[in-house]
């Protein structure tokens, strides 16, 4: 069993995703906590929907974004967390909690990497014309959204989609390979060499790849 900590600061979508694989019996693991940098989020209704604590860390009662890290660094090894998900935490994780879990935390982007980094990726991807886009869970480094893909789904782009209707498409697929990363370490079945994510017994998954015509 695989103990979890999850960082979020909104709606949770990716959040409930993992929830509800542990809870069908198709993820070995445990929430051990939810941590919020916003007291608004609507994660913390399904955390608390699920019995899950949960912990609002206020990033302005700290001295520097570092202490801010730390503190959750020190939440997350108090209860023996053995890897870290950022389902839609709004920050650049500082070094301190990366040395603290290297090649432990995991990052959902919702842009096909390394094409769109940073905010906005739907819309980036929009507004750039392209015709196909999807999302991207990778390991966490000091970069922003830079360290290395474990695992990418595609959907098409059409000429008249906007911001929303692509990222609803895209948000699917999140909630499909964020919890199929998470078992792929929970299975042991990772390793990082150099950039690159190797994975024990690799299968090439044709539901990872939207059809026109599914969607
Ligand atoms: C997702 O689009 C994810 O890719 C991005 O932030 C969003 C979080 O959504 N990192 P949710 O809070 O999981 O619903």
């Amino acid at each position: 069993m695989l103990n979890l900590g999850v960082l979020a600061s909104g709606r949770g979508s990716n959040f409930q995703a993992i929830i509800d694989e542990i809870e069908a019996g198709r993820l070995d693991a445990e929430i051990k906590i939810l941590i919020v940098d916003n007291p608004n989020a609507y994660a913390i209704e399904r955390a608390k929907r699920h019995s899950i604590e949960y912990l609002y860390i206020n990033p302005k009662e700290f001295p520097s974004k570092d202490d801010f890290f730390i503190k959750i660094a020190d939440e997350l090894k108090s209860r023996d967390v053995e890897l870290v998900i950022l389902a839609g935490f709004m920050r650049i994780v500082r070094k301190f909690l990366i040395d603290a879990f290297p090649n432990r935390i995991m990052n959902i982007h919702p842009a096909l990497l390394p094409s769109f980094p940073g905010l906005h990726g739907q819309k980036q991807a929009v507004d750039y014309g392209i015709r196909i886009s999807g999302c991207t869970v990778h390991f966490v480094d000091e970069g922003m959204d830079t360290g290395p893909v474990i695992i990418q789904a595609a959907v098409p782009v059409s000429p008249d989609d906007t911001e929303d209707s692509l990222s609803a498409r895209i948000l699917k697929l999140e909630h499909k390979i964020f919890p199929e990363a998470i078992r792929l370490y929970a299975e042991g079945r990772l390793s990082v060499e150099g950039r690159v994510v190797k994975i024990k017994g690799y299968e090439l998954k044709d539901e990872f790849i939207v059809n026109p015509s599914l969607r």
